[in-house]
């Protein structure tokens, strides 16, 4: 299956098709004529994979790779200098490619060394895990983190093709295909019908697996459209932060430590429709429908955090400036608002 984003100069192909990582020499090759590709990867994801890339490309590429250990940890500024200077070393110029290889963290991290070397040099995304295969790798958010928290350097610097061969989710630990799920269900929820009712019919990750790669493609045209209305994150895109003011709450006030961030999604997108529910925005019966669909596929309702604690972690969080929220709240399945409100829409209101 193939999409095309289109964004004028900036757009771009996405492939998606089992196998896909055995062909992408001949994928490289339609866009690229440079003669060096410097690869980043994961020091798990280049053990399964790294072969399979570079053996491929190496007859017809001089190919340099840079491995960091897995990990959010790596995504920071003290691995920016170490790759700028591998690269460097290799002789990497604007005429040459970078691949990043692996999940969000490689993606976020290449993508940003790629928007920043030598002003911006093209780069490829190859997405090997569900989060980054449905979400991080396309539409062109890259970044670091701070100390004071996730993301909060980065830039808007599109791949100019994105890759993604469903047969890597075999080797994806069991964690992180439900950290993925979280995802999967909110473009149901804030988006496609039959794709909610799929998750439904499927009712387990087990019997999903044969649909995977139209499952993919679903989330990944949902986000490729809301991309090509607003790129830099004005307007729609923010569709796509459904459950996350709630789970970026819970992630802080635990430290990053408990739960993933699918899981933390999965938490954010129950309780906020139950509460938006409550206040007579929402469809009686949706939070169950989403409740019931988190279960089957192992995520979390609920995170014991008292109310007051998770309203002290959004104030503090450097995204809700002047007490502005964006809420994102679904009319019903698949039918989703941006709702601009205030910390005080969560008075009076209990987790459960
Ligand atoms: N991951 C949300 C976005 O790309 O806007």
């Amino acid at each position: 299956m193939e999409m095309m984003v289109e964004l004028g100069a900036l757009s771009y192909p996405i492939y998606i098709e089992r196998g896909i990582l055995n062909k992408v020499e001949c994928h490289i090759k339609e866009k690229f004529n440079g003669k060096k590709i410097f690869i980043i990867s994961d020091d798990r994801v280049y053990a399964l994979y790294g072969e399979c890339i570079e053996s491929q490309l190496n007859g017809s590429y001089d190919c340099g790779s840079y491995i960091i250990p897995h990990g959010e940890q790596s995504k920071n500024f003290q691995m920016l200098s170490g790759i700028y200077s591998a690269l460097l070393k290799a002789g990497i110029t604007r005429s040459d490619l970078i691949i990043a290889l692996g999940g969000g963290v490689v993606g976020d991290l290449a993508g940003f060394v790629a928007a920043t070397y030598l002003r911006g040099i093209p780069f490829i995304q190859i997405p090997t895990s569900l989060l980054a295969q449905v979400d991080s790798s396309i539409g062109g958010k890259v970044a670091v983190d701070l100390p004071e928290g996730k993301n909060l350097v980065g830039a808007f610097y599109q791949p100019k093709m994105v890759l993604i061969d469903p047969n890597v989710l075999e080797t994806l630990p069991k964690r992180y295909l439900k950290d993925g799920m979280g995802e999967v269900i909110k473009y149901g929820c804030i988006k496609d019908k039959e794709l909610f009712e799929l998750l439904e019919q499927s009712g387990s990750y087990e019997n999903l697996k044969e649909h995977m790669t139209t499952v993919i493609y679903r989330c990944v045209n949902i986000k490729r459209d809301i991309v090509e209305k607003d790129q830099f994150d004005k307007g729609e895109r923010m569709l796509l932060n459904f459950g996350h003011t709630l789970a970026h709450a819970i992630e802080q006030y635990c430290h990053y430590t408990r739960e993933s961030h699918g899981e933390a999604v999965a938490e954010g997108m129950y309780q906020i429709t139950r509460i938006s529910e409550k206040k007579g925005f929402t469809k009686e019966g949706t939070a169950e429908a989403i409740g019931r669909i988190l279960k089957m596929y192992g995520l979390p309702l609920k995170a014991d955090i008292p109310m007051e604690n998770l309203v002290s972690a959004i104030t503090r969080d450097k995204k809700n400036f002047k007490n502005t929220l964006n809420l994102i709240l679904l009319k019903e399945i698949s039918e989703s608002e941006i709702y601009p409100a205030d910390i005080q829409y969560f008075d009076e209101v209990e987790m459960v």
